[in-house]
């Protein structure tokens, strides 16, 4: 296994490129299940959960493979598998494998889905994709750790898909794309709003699904017979992007991140600006450029467009070196805290009650030895290395290579001391 070892302190300068989104080419992925013709996604990160769909395409019948960028998608001839099941072993490596459940049984009027089990980030149920499912007529039954839906012939329906911590993203997906060969009208009420919901259905669009209000928390789904194969390029990684600005912040440098979507970043760039950072936008870029000490701020995490739980713990990177006292609340996963301990190793005062973290902003960080727990901990982490003084190794940085393209050489080129070790 590698280690990531970063000798801090430097001021990160220059220009560095988003890669697509990993939260939007999965599911996008998954929907190539709904047709037989060829299908091609374009601007797909090289990631290690890219990967995993793709083998999970490939085990349900499809050629797919990722090169350059580029996922060509075709239907094998002869495959002797079942084209509905998804095994433990793929689905168990990553929950958002769950969403080949929607296109499968829209497709086969049956799917056999391993549930995806919990992680270190808390639960997470599948139970609101089990509804909206349940909602458009499939029968649905569980063992030996598997779903099975089944349904001759979906029916649209009216389902109201908000949970106990608001909308989710992967069931909305799941759903809108069980509905797109449904008979009939499907409406989604309480839908995600997240731009890569709003990518998942500008691609079954394409492929020609009826949808409206994506976007938006009521979509409307009209059941078609058949879709067809699409091109689609993913839209840039938002989180990816937000990694990137607060990394210019924790090193008070001045970074231009290229090829991202500043208006997928509202809750983020008010935080920053709160904080007094400066900002410079553009349609698809943005400048980042510490000029004065920062000032502390409270947020809580929300479903879009509110302030995104996958940027909690790099934002507290940021606000453990920010005077005074930040009040940071997780009301999307209230376990997500694992950073914390390892930020206070590194010289932090972080004390988590319940769903909040009061930090109490110090001085400087000091490289430490440390392991990442789930992917944005990681990027947590990999921010606090490049702030402290002296050397961070963090360990099982497997759990960055699931969402972050080309990280080391990406922070590289921006100046930062950073490579690979054996452990
Ligand atoms: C997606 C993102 C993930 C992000 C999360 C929240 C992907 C591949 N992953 O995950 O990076 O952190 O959105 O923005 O897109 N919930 C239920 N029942 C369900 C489903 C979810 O109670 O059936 C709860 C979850 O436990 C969580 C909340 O709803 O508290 C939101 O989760 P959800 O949006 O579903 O997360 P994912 O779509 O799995």
């Amino acid at each position: 296994m590698d280690k990531l070892v970063i000798d801090g302190g430097v001021r990160l300068k220059g220009d560095v490129r988003v890669s697509g989104s990993k939260n939007s080419v999965l599911p996008i992925l998954a929907a190539t299940l709904l047709t037989d013709e060829p299908c091609v996604v374009r601007n797909v990160p090289g990631l290690r959960d890219t990967n995993t769909m793709v083998k999970i395409l490939r085990s349900l019948g499809k050629n797919a493979e990722l090169n350059k960028g580029v996922v060509s998608v075709v239907s094998s001839k002869n495959n002797s598998l079942p084209r509905w099941v998804a095994d433990y072993k793929l689905v168990s490596t990553m929950r958002a494998s769950f969403c080949v459940l929607g296109p499968l049984l829209g497709r086969f009027g049956e799917a056999r889905v391993s549930l995806p089990g919990g992680c270190v980030i808390g639960i997470r149920p599948v139970d609101l994709h089990l509804k909206g499912i349940k909602a458009l007529g499939a029968a649905i039954s569980m063992d030996s750790g598997y779903v099975y839906a089944k349904a001759k012939q979906l029916k649209g329906s009216h389902v109201y898909l908000g949970g106990v911590y608001g909308s989710s993203v992967l069931a909305t997906g799941n759903v809108m794309m069980a509905a797109v060969l449904a008979k009939g009208k499907t409406v989604i009420e309480s839908a995600a709003c997240e731009p890569e919901v709003e990518d998942l259905a500008d691609f079954l669009i394409k492929m020609g699904a009826k949808i409206r209000g994506h976007g938006t928390p009521v979509i409307e789904v009209e059941g078609v017979k058949r879709l067809r194969g699409a091109e689609h390029s993913v839209i840039p990684d938002r989180i990816e992007a937000g990694t990137f600005m607060i990394a210019a912040l924790v090193t008070r440098g001045d970074i231009t991140i290229k090829n991202m979507v500043p208006r997928h970043m509202g809750a983020l760039v008010d935080k920053l600006e709160e904080a007094g950072a400066s900002l410079v936008k553009s349609a698809d870029s943005m400048r980042v450029c510490y000029k004065k000490q920062l000032k502390p701020v409270n947020v809580s995490t929300l479903p879009y467009p509110g302030f995104p739980t996958d940027m909690q713990a790099q934002l507290m990177s940021l606000m453990s070196i920010t005077p005074g006292i930040s009040i940071i609340t997780e009301k999307i996963y209230p376990d997500r805290f694992m950073h914390v301990a390892e930020l206070n190793r590194m010289g932090a005062l972080i004390q988590r009650e319940g769903p909040h973290a009061i930090v109490s902003g110090v001085k400087k960080l000091s490289g430490a030895p440390v392991m990442a727990s789930d992917l944005r901990a990681s990027a947590c982490l990999v921010l606090a290395g490049l702030a402290a003084s002296g050397k961070t190794s963090i360990s099982r940085i497997y759990h960055l290579e699931r969402g972050y393209e080309n990280i080391e050489r990406k922070l590289e080129g921006l100046g930062a001391k950073i490579w690979r070790e054996k452990e």
